[in-house]
């Protein structure tokens, strides 16, 4: 089976590229080892802190973060850091050709149930018109990331990557120490029986959504005139693996709550990196009636609704939108 090393230098990745990737896949290996030690590595439970965002920080979230802070601040080649779990962003080093996001831990209501869990990250060029310490280095649209990516601590630990090429999905040999590529090119299929959305939120969605979603439960009789299945695994990471390994429609759109009305998924470490891997996959990633990866960025934190999977559903479900 073909390494990772060889792989991206195939596809024509630079040096200092693959060096800083090899920096955020040493941190993940070091998550997956404790994720796998569960209760033993002392990493269940809450921690009595809430981050910027009003949530309650997991253990693991914050022992996730401070690895791979200190690792990415340790690397020359990374100029600012931002993270779902720190304020604001984080300088690194002078001059350093790249900036990296990350939600270190996604899924973090699956931490304590032995559920899927993840880490999401995203690379892009430093900005020389703005300081190391600004926000700002990330007002980037989502089409200049140079790769992006997700580990999945799941049954078995994959990465799945791309680097501005096809993506490509690789295996964590836990014997050896190193990722194996398993899959060279991730392709989603245009059209899909699989939808996936946290129907509990019905009550509070906006009538393009509930009109959709009740077209696909009508199955046969539906618009779509086909019989739909639905999964959920509230955490995004295993949500979009399913997606990129077997097809669907994932979904997370805004809705009436207090803090929803842009919905819950951020941009930065979420919604752009996933994007990014589902297009390269032949999928289709939107928000409202816009590509995720064509947005101007306004602040790190900010959430944004979103639509991805089989190219044929997401403009299916954005057809709804019209009337909004
Ligand atoms: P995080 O754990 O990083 O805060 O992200 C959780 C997100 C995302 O992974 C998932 O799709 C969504 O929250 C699940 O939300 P619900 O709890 O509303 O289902
Ligand atoms: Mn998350
Ligand atoms: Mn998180």
């Amino acid at each position: 089976m073909k390494r990772l090393i060889p792989t991206l230098k195939q596809d024509n990745v630079s040096v200092e590229l693959i060096m800083l990737i090899r920096t955020i896949l040493a941190a993940s290996k070091e998550i997956s080892f404790r994720v796998s030690q569960g209760a033993l590595a002392g990493i269940l439970g809450s921690t009595l802190d809430e981050n910027i965002q009003g949530e309650v920080q997991k253990k693991l979230d914050v022992v996730a973060n401070q690895l791979l802070k200190d690792m990415l601040l340790d690397d020359d080649s990374v100029r600012t850091i931002a993270s779902e779990e720190e304020d604001n962003v984080v300088a690194g080093h002078a001059n350093a050709p790249f900036i990296v996001a990350f939600d270190p831990l996604d899924g973090s209501s699956n931490i304590d149930i032995n559920g899927q869990i993840g880490t999401i990250f995203t690379i892009y060029p430093a900005r020389n018109d703005v300081s190391d310490d600004s926000d700002l280095q990330f007002s980037q649209p989502g089409k200049n990331q140079l790769c992006s990516g997700y580990i999945l601590y799941g049954a078995a630990t994959m990465l799945v990557m791309t680097t501005g090429g096809p993506t490509r999905c690789y295996t964590l040999d836990q014997t050896h120490g190193g990722y194996l590529l398993t899959t060279d090119e991730l392709q989603i299929d245009q059209d899909t029986q699989e939808f996936a959305i946290n129907m509990a939120n019905t009550y509070s969605w906006y009538s393009p959504t509930q009109l959709y979603i009740q077209q696909l439960l009508l199955g046969l009789a539906g618009d779509r005139e086909k019989v739909f299945n639905m999964r959920w695994n509230a955490a995004m990471v295993g949500d979009v693996h399913r997606v990129l390994t077997r097809g669907g429609i994932f979904l997370y759109p805004e809705d009436k709550r207090t803090g929803m009305q842009a919905g819950k998924l951020r941009l930065l470490y979420e919604a752009n990196p996933m994007a990014l891997l589902v297009e390269n996959a032949g999928g289709k990633a939107y928000s409202g009636k816009m590509r995720i990866l064509d947005i101007q960025p306004e602040y790190i934190h900010q959430r944004v609704p979103v639509v991805l999977g089989a190219k044929n559903e997401v403009a299916a479900y954005c057809s709804y939108l019209v009337d909004v």
